[in-house]
């Protein structure tokens, strides 16, 4: 093969042809497609997936240019235990990591890949990770069996022949290889959602910047760019190029006087980062705007001026559908209101989408995520909880004029938050870098509908325990450096929204009235409000939130604060058990904060006393 053909050019470029030469040979499909990325291509794709049941169009009076897929009930969410990082050695891995050894793992998958495509289309698919053209971006191309893998691709990233154009005829590219893993017999028909759950291996070659992926069609499993490109192998091009890649939202806010102040903020999987990035202020906050840049990754980069700067990589919203409503989130609403690809969710009787908490009155009737007929008295939700939309970042009415800029926007927080129904409360500001470092790295979260088979609740450092491609310990060690590269690192901040109260209701509204925290942080980095030294960073009273509009006791505040110390003392004796993992690579700087912890608590009176008149 010399060159590929396509619709509007033509691609030169020796490698890619190389590898779509060897990969052809291998998976074995009928025939091979390079997507140009175009408007009429996608249209294509759509119909071809409509006749074939993979996709319903929705009532284009209620939900324009948009479609709904059902993915096989088997298909539903990452496989976290199916997940590998094969670098050369397992110690590069960590033990926080699925390890096999890369010559194993290939020839384990080579035989997976050996005529998987065959009765198939094998579908050539380059993107650009981040603004084309800007030297933050980095090129992927994903090749695939799977059209929904490339309608999503054009939605969540740039796709397409200018992609091609920009990698030229000796560019470099991420390899992402992905099947379905399921050859169609001479004359059978097809299932709408083809996969091989029993086979799913998520395999990333870090060293090669490559990625296998095989069984699965749904979310990060198959959208290789999202996880396994701009997380896991991306992480470890921070490493080795000095920037981080992370699991965070960007978010800008702006006060009534048109200051504007950018976050990255970092809470685990289906724990409110779409929320937060397109948070609503509550009226109270007259002439205050947020600004969003992006609701789930962030590649951060120390600037020229001692900051650090942060582009979104991707182009779309994989949101959570389930808990988003024109009361919780208009901004996702607005968003996905059109040219959107919705997965699991639930179909109307008059074509369009439903979820639970996307309206207050539930339909009288449905059609379920799984295409069965369904009422309120049926017992299962009518959209899987890890049911997504898939939708485009331009139609999010808070999007931020600067999304696109290639240099960025200059980030002056970053905030860690876990979903902790006990213990740990609202807001607190780590008193430094190493502090802060050790925050994020010990975070704790309960498990979500995001991941199949996740224990009930889990250290996730940094919101990154499936994302990091490398040793876990070597990535805190990284963080530390990262903050020595910039004149002034940010103040790192914890927040928990999912606190409990003994009845089991959440103790914060959550929401929009995150704004009130965000406002804290955000005076607290411009210098402007006060703060309690607390042993476990600094906290605000409660005269130091704005709390106009919403009726918060003192005395449940001072409850949503409270750490009592032996709870403190046990959360300090329990990350033991990661630190003992990680122990050979673990920076001594956050054994010392740990201890600084103990010390502090040993001897301070119950926290909550400090708020004390
Ligand atoms: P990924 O896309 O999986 O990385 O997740 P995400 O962090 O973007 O999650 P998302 O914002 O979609 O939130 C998922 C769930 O959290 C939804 O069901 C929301 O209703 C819920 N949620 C978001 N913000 C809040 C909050 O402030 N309080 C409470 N109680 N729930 C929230
Ligand atoms: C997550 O699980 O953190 C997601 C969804 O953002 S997926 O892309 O499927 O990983
Ligand atoms: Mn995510």
């Amino acid at each position: 093969m010399t060159k590929l053909d396509i619709p509007g050019g033509t691609t030169m470029n020796a490698k890619l042809l190389a590898w779509v030469d060897e990969m052809a040979r291998l998976c074995k499909p009928d025939s091979i497609h390079v997507c140009d990325g175009s408007q009429a291509e996608y249209d294509a794709l759509c119909e071809m997936m409509i006749a074939s049941g993979t996709m319903i169009r929705l009532n284009a009076d209620k939900r324009p240019g948009s479609y709904l897929c059902r993915s096989d009930p088997r298909d539903v969410a990452r496989v976290e235990d199916r997940t590998f990082i094969c670098s050369h050695s397992k110690s590069e891995a960590g033990p926080t990591n699925n390890w096999v050894d890369p010559h194993e793992m290939r020839a384990r998958m080579e035989a997976l890949y050996d005529g998987c495509m065959k009765g198939r289309t094998m579908y050539v698919v380059p993107f650009s990770m981040g603004p084309l053209g800007s030297n933050i971006a980095h090129i992927g191309v994903e090749i695939t069996d799977s059209p929904y893998v490339c309608t999503n691709m054009r939605i969540m990233t740039r796709m397409g022949q200018p992609v091609l154009q920009i990698l030229g005829e000796s560019g470099d590219f991420v390899r992402c290889l992905h099947s379905v893993g399921q050859p169609l017999a001479p004359g059978a028909t097809d299932v709408p959602w083809p996969c091989n759950p029993d086979n799913i291996a998520i395999s990333h070659f870090p060293e090669d910047r490559t990625i296998w992926s095989y069984g699965s069609g749904y979310g990060g499993n198959a959208l290789l760019g999202k996880k396994c490109f701009a997380l896991r192998i991306a992480s470890t091009m921070g490493r080795d190029e000095g920037w981080l890649a992370e699991h965070m939202l960007i978010v800008g806010v702006e006060t009534p006087t048109g200051e504007k102040t950018y976050v990255a903020a970092a809470f685990p999987s289906a724990c409110g980062k779409t929320n937060f990035a397109m948070l609503q202020p509550p009226a109270s906050f007259k002439g205050w705007k947020i600004w969003t840049v992006g609701d789930d990754i962030a590649w951060i980069k120390p600037g020229a001026d001692g900051r650090f700067y942060a582009i979104n990589p991707e182009a779309g919203f994989f949101g959570v559908a389930p808990g988003t409503g024109a009361d919780t989130n208009a901004n996702a609403m607005a968003s996905c209101a059109a040219n959107s690809i919705f997965t699991n969710v639930a179909l109307t009787d008059d074509g369009d989408v439903w979820w639970e908490g996307m309206t207050k009155e539930v339909p009288a009737h449905l059609i379920d995520w799984k295409g069965n007929d369904w009422t309120p008295a049926s017992a299962a939700p009518a959209a899987h909880p890890n049911s997504r939309f898939t939708a485009p970042v331009r139609q999010c009415p808070s999007v931020d004029p600067d999304w696109e800029n290639p240099a960025g926007v200059p980030i002056s927080a970053f905030i860690f938050g876990g979903r902790l129904s006990k213990t740990m409360p609202l807001v607190y500001q780590a008193f430094n870098w190493a502090h802060g470092v050790y925050l994020a790295a010990t975070m704790g979260s309960e498990a979500t509908a995001a991941a199949v088979g996740q224990a009930a609740i889990r250290r996730d450092p940094m919101a990154m325990l499936p994302f990091c491609g490398y040793n876990m310990a070597d990535y805190f060690t990284h963080w530390l450096n990262m903050g020595r590269k910039v004149a002034n690192p940010p103040p790192i901040f914890r927040v928990n929204w999912f606190r409990k109260d003994g009845n089991g209701k959440f103790m914060w509204p959550g929401f929009g009235d995150n704004m009130r925290v965000l406002t804290w942080i955000v005076d607290r980095v411009r210098g402007r409000t006060h703060a309690i030294e607390s042993p476990f960073g600094f906290v605000p009273a409660y005269e130091d939130l704005e709390w106009a509009g919403l009726d918060y006791p003192r005395e449940k505040f001072q409850e949503l604060m409270s750490i009592d110390r032996e709870a403190g003392v046990a959360e300090a004796r329990n990350q033991e058990e990661l630190f003992d993992r990680l122990f050979d690579r673990l920076p001594k700087e956050l054994l010392f904060e740990r201890e600084l912890l103990k010390s502090r608590l040993w001897r301070a009176p119950e926290v909550w006393a400090l708020f004390e008149e």
